[in-house]
């Protein structure tokens, strides 16, 4: 079946499927916050799991060759990235690794470097195991969130830095870091000789043209001292089937992972290695179509938020725009939102009270709707 923006028109009932998304709010409120999209996932995925399933043995699973060749092909093919299926880590999950590598690779009270706001579990990761988080500010530069590099370049002159741990494309926001500012992040964890994690489990959804460089992928040396954590859970909606991967090209990196990880982290669950094997095989069609699709949506919000006092920086990816409501000043912005029937994400759990994160991966006439609540309760408070 050829895959078409009326693929994602659909509007889908996802009651009584524990959708964490919809259990969150009552049903008046339209969610809006966790990245999870409002979509079926690929044919492809569906008929591989369906496939899966009626085999009716679900014994210990190891990742299947095709899965690893697969994504040596997707990183190869979308990134210019030829890395060997032997620096591959299959995990259940990216948050997981995002702690590990805190845990695996700094010691108690050492300094973590995160650019912020950010996606919680990069600050997370540090505060929960007793890092010191060296929070670097990020800011608006030319219309894009991008650290402050004067900031940057004093957290990791910190004789007690160990590491960066960085988002690209940065969630919330939705930069894109350019090849040179890549380089000149590089170029510090190089100079004060820092280990880089780099999630960039938004790497399959850029909305606009512009290439995604795997900080891995910009030398030698960057290459030796780089974590890299993706996973197509975001990109084909399977989230709730828990796989993600890290590429370790260091070996003495990739052992100190793995011997961390042994015995606590499990490997990944036999339907996630089936999912990402079929979406890394088949679903670039679909994949490409959910872009245009998101572009669409994004471009929608922009435009009918231009109208209000709330302010939004151009989003170069992801689905999750990140609204700027301090025009309003108001107490509690994220109660505003919900009280207006819009389920968003509260700003301050990424590092800003006066933000919140709307995930607008969901059918058009669902935007809209939270789009036109949000427009009233503005006008209904005088704002408008
Ligand atoms: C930047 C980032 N990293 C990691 C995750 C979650 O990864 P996982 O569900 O694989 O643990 C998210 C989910 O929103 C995210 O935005």
């Amino acid at each position: 079946m050829a895959v078409s923006s009326s693929t994602f028109d659909t509007v889908l009932d996802r009651s009584n499927t524990s959708s964490d998304k919809w259990s969150k709010y009552p049903d008046t409120v339209l969610p809006m916050w966790v990245a999870d999209m409002d979509f079926d996932s690929p044919e492809c995925i569906k008929s591989s799991l369906n496939q899966r399933v009626n085999k009716g043995v679900y014994g210990y699973t190891h990742t299947p060759k095709a899965l690893e060749s697969a994504i040596q092909s997707h990183l190869l093919h979308r990134y210019n990235w030829q890395i060997s299926a032997s620096h591959l880590v299959h995990l259940p999950g990216l948050v997981c690794a995002l702690h590990l590598s805190v845990q695996t690779f700094s010691k108690e009270g050492e300094g973590v470097v995160v650019p912020g706001p950010v996606y919680y579990h990069l600050t997370k990761a540090p505060q929960w195991s007793g890092r010191d988080l060296l929070h670097v500010d990020m800011c608006s530069q030319d219309g894009r969130w991008l650290p402050d590099m004067a900031q940057l370049e004093a957290a990791c002159a910190n004789p007690n830095s160990k590491m960066i741990l960085l988002c690209n494309p940065h969630n919330p926001g939705g930069t894109v870091y350019t090849k040179a500012e890549l380089l000149s992040i590089h170029a510090l964890a190089e100079k004060y000789d820092l280990l880089i994690v780099s999630d960039e489990i938004h790497c399959d959804l850029i909305l606009d043209d512009l290439p995604h460089v795997p900080l891995a992928s910009l030398n030698k040396d960057a290459a030796n001292r780089t974590i890299t954590l993706m996973a197509p859970s975001k990109t084909f909606n399977i989230a709730g089937l828990g796989y993600a991967f890290a590429v370790i090209e260091n070996t003495e990196l990739r052992q100190a992972f793995n011997k961390e990880r042994a015995g606590l982290i499990p490997s990944p669950n036999m339907l996630g290695l089936t999912a990402a094997t079929a979406a890394y095989e088949e679903g670039q069609e679909w994949h490409n179509a959910l872009l245009m699709y998101l572009k669409g949506n994004r471009d929608l919000l922009a435009q009918r938020l231009a109208a209000t006092p709330l302010k939004m920086l151009h989003l170069e990816a992801t689905y999750l725009a990140w609204i700027d409501v301090s025009a309003l000043a108001l107490d509690d912005p994220h109660q505003f939102f919900v009280d207006a029937g819009v389920g968003v994400s509260n700003g301050k759990d990424f590092g800003n009270p006066n933000y919140v994160r709307l995930n607008f991966g969901c059918p058009q006439s669902i935007l809209n709707q939270a789009i036109t609540r949000i427009e009233e309760a503005l006008i209904a408070h005088g704002f408008m």
